[in-house]
């Protein structure tokens, strides 16, 4: 451990809680931020339901050797999310195994915990094999050592209901919290995490309208990570489904020369996108600040242990609901309990406690027909929610924009699978990135719009403005109405003297070839899912390339299988890469083979059903069950999540099975072991 200032040990979170009076320490293992929000949102509750001060801890952060010297009047709270196969996420790595160390006394099953009490929420998916695993096995661990759990283990799905999981769980626990620890609800009170302040004479230079890190403004350089994203040029940016093809997919190429910044394949990178113009223009005009969007703010946090400013000042109202916020977000039900006493009117503020107090109604209009807090706002003060908001057609609320701020979480970066190598492209990151739009479900008052996903919108918007493409930024009125993004403003990162840029940082992945180039290689992602796989390839042609050079055109001959299995709807329009496999396949002179389905233009089944990469896995058993068996392949999969992956699991265990002449039982267990030695490996979303 570091020791700081004095005797005390920055990285000892018992004396901090002393020094502090904080009666709670929550400790979150958070990924992507949303562990983070839910530790953040307890915190606030414990302050205001009980007058309880908590410390909010960054697990990394701190040593776990004191957990048994919490006070007795003290609590834990964990919340904790479990990433891709079981694992923490990489902030909890260390608490995951300080717990399980031999060194820790009370990781021995001993009774060294006794005394301690805590809470435990987990974040999951239940697409995921090991839901909630890292919750549970924490809360074994602290159970075996003679702690007390206050309530139950709460588990949310991430999939599904997280948010619904959490309101359930929380009200239960809190209950029982006061009993346990003796506190009395209502001895808080409704406090204000952050004091949000007008400035009059400021130095425009020194305004934030869209940078990411403090540095950003200075122009100092720094580690390039997901506290200080790196406004990357766009070299390239273009469309690779066929024109006219209902969907888009859009290539881009991220310009990273100098920027200090590398990567492997495999890797992901994550982009921090902004919010669109009429989500942005309808936030403000509801909160009745549109016509003062300009105007610098500063804003400051009125316990910095409890709740940090989410993002750099001064900026401006503007910049904060395009930026920094996540406004194109379906507005959550404990924010609409929070809004309503603000109401502009007796008959909005009734409307309003109705939908954030019954579910039913929340769960068909809210979050069924997708609706923003800004909509939500609009649609209970009885504005049209179908048109562009303005100041003259939106009814303004007056809600502290502090309760803005400490309600509406921070806008994420979007993470993509990579889809270049680093051996072949040094000084470009490339994405392959579906763009997404659906329909919501519309209920009675709420028509049918469309939802746009965030990150990959902005990606099309960005590459439609770079290229001058008309149409680009058009704006209908109607239900319907496509989004419009404001690329570049008056001095930022996006846009700069017409070089477009995206903030992005490059997040590592265990995702990755095997070194050994005898071992054969399958790997199996449809649609965006070939992502990763062309930077595979392009990796190994890269590596081909060399050897060749060094000793000559027999150099592939010792090589291993790649075998790369891709489908997609029709040869010509959703093919992606389709120029450039004949390419790789060339240099790679036979040592890769590409086995396509195509769903939709090609051959069926014999009883009319589809065609899918799973099948033709089926085809070429023999070849699979021997490279597996025999030759020690490694096997990826990478796209779908749900469906997709699943199911070609499932064929690997049937393949597995019937070549060792064993139950299906037994092939499932076969793919668990793969995984287990990292010989099968997954990149999968949903
Ligand atoms: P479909 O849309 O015609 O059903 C990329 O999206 C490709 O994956 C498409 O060809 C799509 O087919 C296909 N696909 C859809 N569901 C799948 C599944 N469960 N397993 C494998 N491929 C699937």
């Amino acid at each position: 451990p570091t020791i700081g200032d004095g005797d005390t040990n920055p990285r000892d979170f018992v004396e901090k809680m002393k020094a502090g009076k904080k009666r709670l320490v929550i400790f979150y293992g958070s990924q992507t931020g949303t562990a983070e929000e839910y530790a953040i949102r307890l915190a606030k509750e414990a302050k205001s339901r009980f007058g309880l001060g908590s410390l909010v801890c960054d697990p990394e952060e701190y040593d776990f050797e004191t957990l048994d010297k919490i006070p007795e009047d003290c609590a834990a709270i964990f919340v904790m999310a479990t990433y891709g196969e079981g694992e923490p996420t990489d902030n909890a790595v260390q608490l995951m195994q300080n717990i399980s160390d031999e060194s820790f006394e009370y990781s021995k099953g001993s009774h060294s915990l006794e005394g301690l009490k805590y809470v435990m929420f987990g974040l999951g998916n239940k697409t995921y094999e090991h839901y909630n695993s890292v919750a549970r096995d924490l809360d074994q661990r602290l159970t075996e050592s003679g702690a007390q759990r206050i309530g139950e283990r709460g588990e949310g799905d991430d999939d599904k209901s997280m948010e619904e999981d959490y309101l359930e769980w929380k009200d239960k626990m809190w209950a029982e919290f006061s009993a346990v620890m003796g506190v009395e609800e209502g001895a808080g009170g409704d406090t204000p995490d952050f004091a949000v302040t007008e400035v009059d004479a400021i130095d425009q230079a020194k305004v934030y309208l869209g940078e990411l890190s403090a540095r950003a403004l200075t122009k100092t350089k720094g580690i390039i990570d997901a506290k200080n994203p790196y406004p990357a040029p766009l070299k390239v940016s273009r469309e690779l489904f066929a024109q006219g093809h209902e969907r888009n997919c859009v290539h881009v190429e991220f310009d990273i020369e100098g920027a200090g910044m590398t990567y492997q394949h495999g890797d992901h990178v994550g982009v921090w996108p902004s919010n669109n113009d009429i989500e942005v223009d309808r936030l403000l005009c509801a909160l009745g600040l549109a016509e003062r969007r300009d105007t610098v703010i500063n804003v400051e946090s009125l316990d910095p242990a409890l709740a940090k400013v989410p993002f750099p000042v001064p900026t401006t109202y503007d910049t904060v609901v395009r930026h920094y916020i996540d406004t194109s977000a379906v507005a959550g039900r404990q924010i609409l309990t929070a809004l309503s006493r603000y109401a502009p009117s007796e008959s909005a503020r009734e409307r309003l406690a109705k939908l954030a107090s019954d579910k039913e109604q929340y769960a068909s209009i809210v979050a069924g027909g997708c609706l923003k807090l800004g909509e939500v706002l609009q649609l209970v003060a009885g504005d049209d929610i179908t048109v562009r908001a303005t100041p003259s057609n939106t009814t303004p609320w007056k809600i502290p924009f502090e309760l803005v701020i400490s309600a509406i979480p921070r806008l994420q970066p979007r993470y993509y699978s990579i889809s270049s190598s680093p051996k072949l492209h040094p000084n470009s990151i490339h994405v392959t990135c579906v763009v997404l739009k659906y329909e919501n479900v519309p209920t009675e008052g709420i028509k049918p719009k469309w939802v746009y996903g965030v990150g990959s919108n902005y990606l099309l918007n960005l590459k439609t403005a770079m290229n001058g493409e008309a149409n680009a930024l058009v704006v209908e009125e109607g239900p319907m109405m496509p989004v419009q993004y404001a690329i570049g403003g008056p001095r930022q990162a996006y846009n700069v003297d017409g070089i477009y840029k995206a903030p992005i940082h490059v997040r590592r992945s265990t995702f990755r070839l095997p070194t050994n180039l005898k071992s054969p290689v399958i790997m199996v992602g449809p649609g965006t899912g070939v992502a990763p796989f062309r930077g595979f390839v392009q990796e190994r042609v890269a590596l081909a390339r060399r050897a060749i050079e060094k000793n000559g055109p027999d150099a592939l001959d010792t090589w291993g299988q790649i075998s790369l299995f891709y489908g997609c709807r029709s040869e010509h329009e959703d093919f992606l890469y389709a120029d450039e496999w004949p390419e790789y396949t060339r240099e790679l002179k036979g040592k890769f083979k590409m086995h396509t389905a195509f769903s939709r233009s090609g051959p069926r089944k014999p009883d009319g059903s589809k065609i899918y990469v799973q099948d033709l896995i089926w085809d070429d058993r023999a070849h699979i069950a021997k490279a597996i068996s025999e030759d020690k392949a490694y096997v990826y999969i990478c796209g779908d999540a749900k469906n997709m992956a699943h199911q070609v699991e499932e064929v690997l265990a049937r393949i597995l099975a019937e070549a060792k002449g064993g139950s299906i039982e037994d092939g499932k267990k076969e793919v668990k072991l793969m995984k287990e030695r990292s010989r099968l490996m997954l990149d999968v979303w949903s």
